[in-house]
């Protein structure tokens, strides 16, 4: 009983190699592959060297590298050496995460194998198509079967970029050692089948990877794909009909056999050889009526004269296609030459597999899991009883692994088989909103300071995008944006880091920063249609546009103004117990933030979202949107005047107080002002990092002053033209404040509070300098580029804001710290907050 369950168990594993086992990691993420199998073409820095690519591994920098940025062309590429050949099935890719420091990850690769080192292929699926979609972000594994598999020694892992862009990988590959030692088979090129009624079925073999048609290569007859019994219909692959097999005409081929050679890696031992042939005889196909195989010992000897026959039992009642076990008595040799002869007008196999000595006797294909060698030679009746008892107790111990190593097995398998059917992650319909719900890659920290990793939530739902879907409703019916993959660099497609992460500020992925109507606005907005967004979703009222009162016009843009204008009855407008505006005598001032009529509906969007995002903010520290004129064009938006400007004037034309100041009445500010002023930007700062927003675009320039000197963040973008020489152009499209940003926002595209945090520390700068100097002036453009790159490197020669005159060495060390490299290093708004105000009340 228990011999015959191992029987069948064994011949089921045994009789030739099965896809859907076959998918045991080899190692990468456990270690197995050793660091001296992994090489790279190149890399960027000793930390982001091959054995740093390794899956859900945090070592080194994250991730292998290759060294620069990837151009389109480029072929960089990390290799592995499985050491044996090995059947690989399924290949798993990462990006760089680095403790969510990283920004780096293959949207596409491909592959190149070689079974000896030499001759190098390229793995295409089975429609032709070399490219394989990889990563989305930086964390999550997308685990990719391949179709076919490729069984080889060697692999290399080839990122593959549109554009140019830094890419970072973790690897791991699945599969089992191929233990049929087969590297190569050669057989006349399959031929098509025409028949009146029937489709045109090609039976050639399509996956053939050697270097002629036909020679020095593998193929269909080693996929693990065995074809059913009638060979038309083709199995998962909507190819064409005949797909699964290779066949071949006895007429077209004068001898009337096949011939086939077969190479392995090594001297063998061979067994058996299984042949899975068709047998659809109403077609006039048939198995091989008979078999000669001639045996090599070495690659360079003859084939030995005496060859292994075998005649099958032909069949001529069961269609069924079938294996065909032909004993090879174990005859030794590293090539084999093998003579099919015809049965009838056709032949055709899906599969042929060799069984030889080497391979452990009882195991399944499970090879790193232990299994004791069979007993040797039970001779003797004496012992025989023993031997008996210790082979049954030998058969329960292995039955017992065989069925721990299916449940195992099942394990293995089901993570990356669930991955597959239901590709984890999930695409919200453009490419600016890529959310990629995924199991966090660290457990979420706990902490009293907000950790700054996003990390998703582990809800199943989140798992499921037609949940999602419906609970954004606004996203799935935005239209896609470009190709599914479109690049996205920080001009288009920068996901908001600010809300993928909390359930409660899912309904504001929308919200992106406070960007306006700027025509440099190179912040991603995600495809929201303007329909979906104007009249229902504005929480403030619309004010009757002929009520504001042109006064004098504050700043400018490419895509309009801002006017100074008196709001008439915007008092009575606004209702009992809403705080008042500045006022100016009787009448209310207010800014007119104004989009110009032929404004492109980009930016009319953006206008439109900036007015949904600014009527949800409500903080003493924040501009207050008052109302707005939305209902006919121009767009307009009120927002409270700040008399005062915007910070980095009002500072540049102040003096630190003193008695001089005061003697020659200069105007001036003291020291409890900044501190003052610091401690303001730090609860703004705080209350928009509490709604997981990320600002973006913090600067003096973009801190406005009432009266009173109470300072609200704003960004008035279309007064940039005022600083235009803060930002920096990109090939005419993005203008990005690279002073303020930091290193990972520059290299990475990578905004988040923790990069607020870092354009706060250089803020406090700008504050303790009376902006009488722009952050980094000796540096141009590139080199403060190139400067975050040293950020990056940290190799220590990064150049840090220096301290400024004015500044307490404590504040310092505070600034200091908001320009970790790391971001767990940089402290939080409300720990900022509380560390400045003390120092504000002290004065
Ligand atoms: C091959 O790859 C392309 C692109 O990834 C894909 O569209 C196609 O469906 C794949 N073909 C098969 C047979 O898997
Ligand atoms: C096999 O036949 C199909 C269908 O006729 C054809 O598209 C394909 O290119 C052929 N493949 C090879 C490798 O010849
Ligand atoms: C093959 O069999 C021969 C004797 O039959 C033996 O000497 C040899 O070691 C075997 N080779 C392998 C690779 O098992
Ligand atoms: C196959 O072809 C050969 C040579 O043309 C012929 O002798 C043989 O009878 C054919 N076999 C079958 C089964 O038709």
């Amino acid at each position: 009983m228990l011999l015959f369950l191992l029987l069948v168990l064994n011949s089921k594993t045994n009789a030739q190699i099965d896809p859907a086992l076959c998918r045991y990691p080899l190692g990468m993420e456990d270690g197995r592959i050793k660091n001296d199998d992994i090489t790279a073409s190149s890399q960027w820095y000793d930390t982001t060297g091959p054995q740093y690519g390794r899956l859900n591994r945090e070592e080194g920098d994250g991730a292998w590298c290759p060294a620069g940025q990837l151009q389109p062309s480029d072929v960089q590429y990390l290799q592995l050496d499985l050491r044996h050949l090995t059947f690989v099935t399924v290949v798993a890719t990462q990006g760089r995460y680095a403790r969510s420091s990283g920004n780096e990850f293959a949207r596409k690769y491909r592959l190149d194998y070689s079974r000896d080192g030499h001759r190098w292929i390229s793995w295409r699926n089975r429609s032709g198509n070399e490219i394989i979609v990889g990563n989305v972000n930086t964390y999550a594994s997308v685990v990719k079967d391949l179709h076919p598999p490729i069984i080889t020694r060697f692999l290399r892992l080839i990122p593959v970029t549109d554009a140019v862009h830094t890419v970072c990988m973790r690897v791991e590959v699945f599969g089992c050692p191929w233990q049929d030692g087969l590297t190569a088979y050669s057989a006349p090129e399959g031929q098509t089948m025409m028949a009146p009624g029937y489709p045109i079925t090609s039976l050639n073999d399509s996956t053939y990877d050697g270097v002629l048609e036909l020679l020095g290569g593998l193929g269909q007859m080693t996929d693990g794909v065995i074809g059913q019994d009638d060979f038309v219909p083709m199995l998962q692959y909507q190819l064409w009909p005949g797909y699964d097999y290779v066949g071949w005409r006895n007429d077209s081929l004068g001898p009337g056999y096949v011939e086939m050679e077969f190479q392995f890696d090594r001297q063998r031992n061979f067994t058996s050889m299984k042949v899975h042939s068709n047998n659809m005889f109403s077609r006039g196909v048939k198995v091989f009526s008979s078999v000669s195989c001639a045996f090599k010992p070495h690659l360079i000897s003859e084939w030995e004269t005496e060859p292994v026959e075998f005649s099958t039992v032909l069949d001529d009642r069961n269609p069924s296609a079938r294996y065909v076990t032909v004993p090879l008595e174990r005859r030794s040799g590293t090539a084999l030459r093998c003579r099919f002869f015809f049965a009838d007008t056709w032949m055709m196999f899906s599969e042929i597999s060799f069984q030889s000595d080497t391979q452990p006797p009882t195991a399944p294909r499970a090879p790193w899991i232990g299994l004791p060698t069979a007993p040797g030679k039970c001779g003797g009746t004496s012992v025989l009883i023993g031997c008996l008892v210790t082979i049954i107790l030998l058969l329960v111990v292995i039955i017992f692994l065989i069925l721990w190593c299916q449940y195992v097995c099942k394990v293995l398998e089901k993570a990356p088989r669930r991955i597959l059917e239901e590709e984890v992650t999930v695409r919200l319909s453009s490419c600016s909103d890529t959310i990629v719900l995924q199991t966090p890659p660290v457990p979420p920290r706990m902490s009293l300071d907000p950790p700054y990793e996003r990390v998703f939530l582990l809800d199943p739902q989140y798992q499921d995008p037609a949940a999602l879907r419906v609970k954004l409703p606004e996203l799935s019916q935005s239209a896609e944006c470009g190709g599914g993959y479109a690049e996205p660099d920080v001009t288009q497609c920068t996901p908001h880091q600010g809300f993928q992460n909390s359930v409660p500020h899912y309904a504001e992925t929308d919200i992106v920063n406070l960007q306006g109507v700027t025509g440099s606005n190179m912040y991603a907005v995600p495809a929201v249609t303007v329909d979906s967004l104007t009249r229902k979703d504005i929480s403030v009222a619309e004010f009757p546009r002929e009520h504001l009162i042109f006064r004098e016009k504050l700043g400018e843009g490419q895509f309009g103004e801002v006017h100074l204008c008196e709001a008439e009855g915007l008092a009575e407008f606004l209702g009992e117990g809403a705080p008042l505006p500045e006022q100016d005598g009787r009448a209310v001032l207010v800014a007119v933030k104004q989009l110009r009529a032929d404004a492109t509906s980009n930016a009319r969007n953006d206008f439109l979202k900036e007015i949904k995002i600014m009527s949800r903010l409500n903080d003493p520290n924040i501009i207050r949107l008052l109302c707005v004129c939305v209902h006919s064009d121009p767009l307009c938006m009120v927002t409270e005047y700040m008399e005062n400007g915007d910070l980095n004037m009002f500072l540049s034309q102040r003096e630190i107080e003193s008695t001089l100041t005061h003697a020659n009445n200069i105007p001036s500010v003291s020291m409890a002002d900044l501190l003052h002023m610091a401690v303001q930007i730090a609860s703004g700062m705080k209350y928009l990092a509490s709604l997981n927003f990320v600002h973006r675009d913090l600067a003096t320039r973009n801190c406005l002053l009432d009266r009173q000197l109470t300072i609200k963040i704003s960004d008035f973008g279309m007064s940039r033209n005022l600083y235009s020489s803060d930002y920096y152009r990109i090939q005419g499209r993005a203008v990005l404040p690279i002073r303020w940003m930091a290193w990972e926002s520059i290299l990475l595209g990578k905004f988040t509070t923790a990069s607020d945090v870092w354009a706060f520390g250089v803020t406090l700068w700008e504050i303790f300098t009376l902006c009488r100097e722009q952050p980094y002036s000796l540096l141009t453009d590139e080199q403060v580029i190139e400067n975050s790159g040293e950020f990056f490197r940290n190799q220590g020669r990064q150049i840090y804001l220096s301290l400024p005159p004015l500044c307490p060495s404590s504040l310092f060390e505070l600034m200091m710290r908001c320009w970790s490299r790391d971001i767990r290093d940089r402290p939080s708004f409300s720990s900022l907050y509380q560390a400045l105000r003390p120092h504000a009340h002290h004065s």
